[in-house]
Order: structure tokens, then C-alpha cells, then sequence
């Protein structure tokens, strides 16, 4: 059962090999080959009202944040909709601007985030459309927004959120198409959309089925006690969620930057005792990616390649490889070795994975 680990030694481990099955669910009953499209009765939205959103803004703390992230991301590409991702624990802080016409999103697994919630108050006292994108069923976000996109994620136990955020970043993805292909994306484009969700819980299992290969690489990096992650325009998400998957569990220090960004500063901090994570996806900025390795391999610093293409040989120190989906999915899927990457150095460190030291599973006070 969702309770039991059976073999697993810890339910960060199970919940990061559950993904196949927690993508599936979210995915169920979902998709619509026919119109190349996909169902989400729970938003409450009929064509006319999404064609009618001019912006959407996700909100969320921590890894749903970063989730939202993703979401926004998918959202300009697939619906060429301005969105954007912001803290929950800052938006209702900055008297911010509430329009009847941006879609707002409060991601949760908990759905109990004091923060999130307080958001979603304030979005119901000034008017603002709110759905809800939570895993736990009749939770006060769930309940405080009334209609959304439930995760399907099942229940999930580590402190250190994976298969909740995978389903976000999923559920996302079908929002985003949702939005597209009643604007103006093609029907072509969303049936590679479609066919690329369904890939997902399949390329999903190929990542879970390379862990031994990642679990050496997490372990040629335990000695550090900073790294970098690199990875910029959609993957920047993967890159941050990564970093902090990282430092919740491990207590590495560990930061997110674009690629473009290296040279603008943190290129100083690179020798042989940092090393970078970079993300790699084989998209139209592959040569810039390479280019960024070659930058950091220049001043000693060792690079760990996240990727889907063919990189160069000798380019990285350690290459994890993961299947391709389209670009846009891409971003999901590299998200899985870093999951594996954080939680086998944190095992390597001898650290609780399941309970790392200041945390709580969901922050219910301010
Ligand atoms: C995730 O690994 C973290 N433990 C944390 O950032 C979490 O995502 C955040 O506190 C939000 O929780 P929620 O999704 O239950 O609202």
C-alpha cells in the first residue's frame, strides 16, 4: 500500500519509483487523441472562459513554486499566455495586483501551507479567479478554491516533495495544452503534446531503471560542499528544483543558475572543488550548453551532464543519460536523475532523507 516501503529502505526512495504509476494516474482519463487535447472538468472552465484569461500566475512555496515554474513556462509556450510563478509566502505582502481576467494557480500537495492559503484569502477578498492544483482532497486550499486540478500524486510521506512535484509539472503541461488548443496552437502540435504526456510514465521508468549510474555519480561528488546547477529558459526550473532537492536532504550547498548567467559573476566561484550540474536538454540551445561546459571544464571545475543529447566526447566528467520526449516535456523528465542525484548523495552522507533536520513536511504557520 501507499503506507508500506515493502523494499524500499525509505519513502523517498519508493515515491521517487512510484512516478510511473503517480504520472499515469494523473494522466487518466485525461487525454483526448481525438481532439488532440485533454480533459480537466475540475478547473470549471468552459472554452469561452479560457479563451477569456489573459494571464496566469502560479503561486506556491518551495518546490511547488518551482513547479509553478514549469507550469508558466508551458503555459507562454503552448498558450502564448503571459504567466508567471510567485512565492505564495510574498504575494499577499506586496498589496499585489488582482486582475479579473489572470487565471491564478495555488499549487499544494498539502494543500494546508499557511502561506498558500493566505494567498488564496487574498485572491477570494479582491476578487481573483483562483483554482487550486493540490494532492490532498478536501484540504483548506482545495476547499478554499473550490475547483482546480487534483495530483493524483497519492500519498506522499519523505519531506522532500517528488512524486507531487513530477505531478504538478505533468498537470501543468495538460493545462497549458488545454489553454493552447482552444487559442491557437495546431492540432499537430498538441497531439505531439498528447503523445508526449503518455510517453512520460514509460521514460520515467528507463530514468528510475539507470539509477546505479546515478547513485556513482552522486557519490564522486559527496566530497563537495557547494555545487552549482546549471540550466536556463525551460529547463531553468529543473535546474532550481534540483538545487533544492539537493540542500533539503543532503545539506549541500548548492545554487541554480542559467548557463547565460556564468559569466556574469559566479564563474569566479568555479575550481576543482565545485562542481556543476548541468542540464542539457537537446533543444535549440544546445551548442550555448555546450559552450557553458566548456567554460566551466576551463577553470577545473568538474561537470556533471544531465542530458538527451550527444554531447562531445570527453566534454563532461560524468554523463547521466535520459530518453527525449518533445522539448517542452523535456524539462519534466531530466527533473528525475536530479531527484536520484540529491537522494544518493544525501544517502552517500549518511543523512535522514526522509526527515531532514529543520523541516516540516508542510509549513501550516508562517
Ligand atoms: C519540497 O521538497 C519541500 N519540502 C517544500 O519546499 C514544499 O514543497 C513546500 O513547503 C510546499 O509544500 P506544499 O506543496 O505542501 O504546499
Amino acid at each position: 500500500s501507499d503506507f508500506q516501503l515493502g523494499d524500499f529502505p525509505d519513502y523517498m526512495r519508493k515515491e521517487i519509483a512510484e512516478q510511473p504509476d503517480s504520472v499515469t494516474r494523473a494522466l487518466r482519463g485525461r487525454l483526448d487523441e481525438r481532439f488532440a487535447t485533454v480533459r480537466l472538468d475540475g478547473l470549471g472552465l468552459d472554452a469561452r472562459e479560457l479563451r477569456s484569461i489573459r494571464r496566469v500566475k502560479f503561486l506556491g512555496c518551495g518546490s511547488a513554486y518551482y513547479a509553478g515554474e514549469f507550469g508558466a513556462n508551458l503555459v507562454e509556450e503552448l498558450a502564448r499566455i503571459p504567466a508567471d510563478s510567485e512565492p505564495a509566502s510574498e504575494f499577499r505582502y506586496r498589496n499585489p495586483v488582482v486582475e479579473s481576467d489572470t487565471l491564478y494557480v495555488a499549487v499544494s500537495q498539502s494543500g494546508e501551507t499557511a502561506d498558500t492559503l493566505a494567498a488564496v484569502e487574498e485572491l477570494n477578498r479582491k476578487g481573483g479567479q483562483v483554482v487550486g492544483a493540490v494532492n490532498v482532497v478536501g484540504s483548506a486550499i482545495g476547499r478554499a478554491c473550490g475547483r482546480g486540478v487534483l495530483l493524483h500524486a497519492g500519498p506522499e510521506i519523505a519531506v522532500a516533495s517528488t512524486k507531487a512535484v513530477t505531478n504538478m509539472a505533468v498537470s501543468f503541461g495538460m493545462l497549458a495544452l488545454l489553454m493552447g488548443r482552444v487559442r491557437d496552437l495546431s492540432t499537430a502540435d498538441g497531439q505531439r503534446i498528447v503523445a508526449g504526456l503518455r510517453a512520460l510514465p514509460e521514460q520515467i521508468q528507463q530514468v528510475v531503471d539507470s539509477e546505479s549510474e546515478i547513485a556513482e555519480a552522486a557519490k564522486r561528488c559527496a566530497h563537495a560542499d557547494h555545487m552549482f546547477f546549471i540550466g536556463r529558459t525551460r529547463c531553468w526550473p529543473t535546474a532550481r528544483e534540483g538545487a533544492q532537492k539537493l540542500k533539503e536532504i543532503s545539506y549541500v550547498h548548492a545554487e541554480a543558475y542559467p548557463a547565460s548567467e556564468l559569466k556574469h559573476g559566479p564563474l569566479a566561484l568555479i575550481d576543482e572543488s565545485m562542481p556543476s550540474v548541468v542540464v542539457v536538454p537537446d533543444d535549440e540551445l544546445l551548442a550555448k550548453n555546450i559552450s557553458a561546459m566548456e567554460q566551466i571544464k576551463a577553470r577545473g571545475g568538474p561537470v556533471v551532464a544531465v542530458t538527451n543529447a550527444e554531447l562531445p566526447q570527453g566534454l563532461a566528467d560524468i554523463t547521466i543519460r535520459a530518453p527525449r520526449n518533445s522539448p517542452e516535456l523535456d524539462p519534466i523528465l531530466l527533473s528525475v536523475p536530479l531527484q536520484l542525484f540529491a537522494y544518493h548523495l544525501a544517502a552517500e552522507l549518511g543523512r535522514d532523507v526522509d526527515k531532514p533536520r529543520n523541516l516540516a513536511k508542510s509549513v501550516t504557520v508562517e
